[in-house]
């Protein structure tokens, strides 16, 4: 079971937003969902439609049960659709912190409480109070990740720069190796500044950012307040598409052996022989093996043949779209009008899309339009901020 608590000192930046919609997006992708509401405020259970008068044990019951007699999650929790089930929390739950006072192992009663239910779930997300307590203190005990929602807008960035310090002091302090990443969340896209605060914080925090940001949606807002997901609100909006985004991302960031697999095991020879083509093709440019690719494992080198690889005619776009109806490039060199450079599908190769470009030398900005939406190449790890607050591909032509 993977637990991930959704943290930020910082009030109002969307942690239960983020911790409800997650949830039940990973719920339908079939991922067995329990979301723990550690909040005293009881947001994500009220933003679920669960009403305090009808909660007869909480969290906080869990947390405080004696060890001689202890109560068991599964007594707590209500199931909110299929593969989705919330601890509640009530008012009762800001006791917790004074009643334990000095109370030796007082930080670990939650992840003692998740021992008993870890085979039952795959995903644990946590709701965290706005603040660096003992609640925040026992969901982090108790997680191996963490996402910090960050509102792009002004002063919150210098209020992220302190919650990593605190999850870097956790650590170190307790040992413990934690997945940390943030999620922009409240962009809107219109305004200069909520681009300019995306652009920022990908140059400064690269690898920790989530690829998937949220953006301002209206349909989030009434959703929580008819305590819904906006999954079961509007599954036509943009929030339920970032959403189904960030599970996805999710999904890849903690389940990395499950998420690669599946696509390339079955013609994992026929893709060597694609491979050993490509990089011949290559070498007779650049005149020898990149040594990234001569160091770099089998199945590592399966996967280096998608991206661009420059050949003597042009350079390949080669990229796997499994769902894609369409996939068409956008550059400076076409004047940024995908629709004299559509990719074709690779015949037997199901989802691969490539494309033949004959690049002038020099270094050249792109994006894929898939379906018609604009994206960076998820194959390329050379990227660079555009405008936009979004991230442009970069290929350099020798
Ligand atoms: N992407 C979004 N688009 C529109 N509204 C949003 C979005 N994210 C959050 N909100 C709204 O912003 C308000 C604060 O969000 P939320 O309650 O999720 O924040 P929080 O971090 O949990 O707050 P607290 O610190 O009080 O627990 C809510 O009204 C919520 O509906
Ligand atoms: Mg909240």
């Amino acid at each position: 079971m993977n637990i991930i608590s959704i943290a930020n000192q910082k009030g109002g930046c969307g942690k239960t937003t983020v911790a409800i919609n997650l949830s039940s997006c990973l719920a339908l992708k079939n991922k067995r969902t329990l979301l723990i509401d550690m909040d005293p405020q009881g947001h994500s259970s009220l933003g679920l439609a669960v009403p305090e008068e009808q909660i007869e044990m909480s969290i906080y019951d869990v947390l405080c049960a004696r060890e001689d007699k202890p109560l068991t999650l599964d007594k707590i929790t209500w199931q909110i659709s299929k593969n989705f089930d919330l601890a509640p929390s009530t008012v009762e739950l800001a006791g917790f912190e004074q009643q334990f006072a000095g109370v030796p192992g007082r930080e670990l009663k939650l992840s003692q409480a998740l021992q008993a239910v870890k085979d039952k779930y795959d995903y644990c997300i946590i709701d965290c109070p706005p603040s660096v307590g003992l609640l925040t203190f026992n969901a982090l005990r108790a997680s191996n990740g963490v996402i910090i929602p960050v509102e792009t807008g002004y002063f919150s960035l210098h209020g992220l720069e302190k919650q990593l310090e605190t999850l870097e002091l956790l650590e170190q302090q307790c040992d413990q190796k934690l997945i940390i990443k943030i999620l922009p969340n409240l962009y809107d896209v219109r305004t200069r500044l909520g681009r300019e605060m995306l652009a920022e914080m990908r140059k400064r925090y690269s690898d920790r950012m989530f690829k998937t940001h949220v953006n301002f949606n209206i349909k989030l807002k009434e959703s929580a307040s008819l305590g819904q997901a906006i999954n079961e609100y509007d599954s036509s909006s943009v929030g339920f598409k970032d959403f189904s985004h960030l599970a996805d991302e999710v999904i890849v960031i903690f389940e990395p052996s499950i998420s690669k697999t599946p696509d390339l095991s079955a013609e994992i020879d026929e893709l060597a022989e694609r491979a050993a083509k490509l990089l011949e093709e290559s070498t007779k440019v650049l005149g020898s093996e990149p040594e990234s690719y001569k160091q770099a494992p089998a199945e590592k080198k399966l996967e280096m043949i998608y991206g661009v690889t420059q050949t003597p005619e042009g350079v390949k776009f080669l990229a796997k779209f499994p769902e894609a109806k369409s996939v068409a490039i956008a550059g400076d060199f076409n004047n940024w009008s995908p629709a004299e450079t559509l990719l074709k599908r690779v015949e037997g190769f199901d989802g691969d899309w490539e494309l033949l470009l004959p690049l002038e030398k020099g270094r050249h900005q792109y994006r894929y339009v898939v379906d018609g939406v604009w994206q960076h190449d998820p194959y390329n790890n050379y990227v660079e901020s555009n405008p936009f607050g979004e991230l442009n591909s970069v290929v350099e032509v020798e």
